[in-house]
């Protein structure tokens, strides 16, 4: 069921969703302007959970625009196949979605103001949360097994390349003004700061019972029920929801349940030599 990757300056990206944009080359001619917000993640960070809190923030909480619309609609993704075409032809401020590393970001985000929030997750919650989604989403290699997968994240052969240099890659953005890093983590343990963050980096003021609304339609129960958020109304050239909902479990630490002892002492590893050189406080789980 799973497709080939197209290889594009050495990351695998999907055949069948890549926009031919990004095949052509016309993607490095893709403006960015001043009032887009762009959120940058590797895939099962938590994107869509981001995208719904977006969503509601730029409208006061508001759930209208999030029962009504689909979220590939709200934040496209920019390397996506038909998606790419609607953000060129869209007014206003754009929400605006990517998977990409930062090198595969046309040049004119890093001269805008765009402001962009880089959504990091634990990676081993991410490897396992991936694991789960390959049995769902046809746009990824479905692995034989957990150790199967395991060895293609660490190797960095998965869709969108390796964790460990999408990560290094986006955090080179830190200290600009207009770059905010998150962590699902946080954004767990603490969802109401974690908005108010959010608010704050993009100039918006919610009154109070405006971020209960968010908090209350961004929730896991929420996005779940949400047929405009869960993939149940896309046909399933895209997706096998009967092998599981797109919204798993929604929780930290799911990779305790999972990964072996030897799995998770290979992984601390490989963390520690990839990752050497950056503070660990950037890195909010144990
Ligand atoms: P799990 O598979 O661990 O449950 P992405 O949107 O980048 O694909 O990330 C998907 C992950 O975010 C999934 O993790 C999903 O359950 C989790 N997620 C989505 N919405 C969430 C929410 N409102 N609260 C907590 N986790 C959420």
């Amino acid at each position: 069921m799973s497709e080939d990757y197209i290889w594009l300056e050495g990351v695998p990206l999907s055949r069948k969703y890549l926009t031919s944009k990004y095949q052509t080359g016309e993607w490095r001619n893709f403006m960015f302007k001043e009032d887009d917000i762009l959120t940058v993640s590797y895939p099962k960070s938590g994107t869509h959970w981001m995208i719904e809190i977006l969503s509601l923030i730029q409208n006061k909480g508001d759930p209208k625009w999030v029962q009504s619309v689909p979220i590939w609609d709200r934040s496209p993704w920019l390397e996506a196949r038909r998606l790419y075409e609607a953000l060129e032809a869209k007014e206003g401020p754009r929400l605006i979605t990517s998977h990409l590393p930062i090198q595969l970001l046309p040049k004119s985000l890093f001269t805008s103001k765009a402001k962009i929030i880089h959504l990091i997750r634990d990676p081993r919650d991410v490897l396992v949360s991936g694991y789960f989604f390959s049995k769902i989403c046809f746009y990824f290699h479905q692995s034989a097994s957990l150790q199967a997968h395991f060895e293609c994240f660490m190797q960095g052969n998965v869709l969108y390349g390796s964790w460990f240099e999408h990560t290094r890659g986006w955090m080179s953005m830190k200290g600009k003004e207009n770059y905010l890093l998150l962590s699902y983590e946080e954004l767990k343990r603490d969802t109401r700061s974690t908005i108010e963050k959010i608010c704050q980096f993009l100039g918006k003021n919610l009154e109070p019972e405006e971020i209960n609304s968010v908090l209350k339609h961004s929730s896991f129960q929420a996005m779940r029920d949400n047929k405009m958020t869960n993939y149940t109304i896309l046909d399933d050239a895209y997706f096998n929801l009967n092998n599981g909902p797109f919204l798993r479990k929604g929780i930290s630490g799911d990779w305790r349940n999972h990964l072996t002892v030897a799995q998770a002492e290979a992984f601390d590893r490989a963390f520690q030599e990839k990752m050497a050189g950056l503070p660990p406080e950037l890195f909010p789980w144990e």
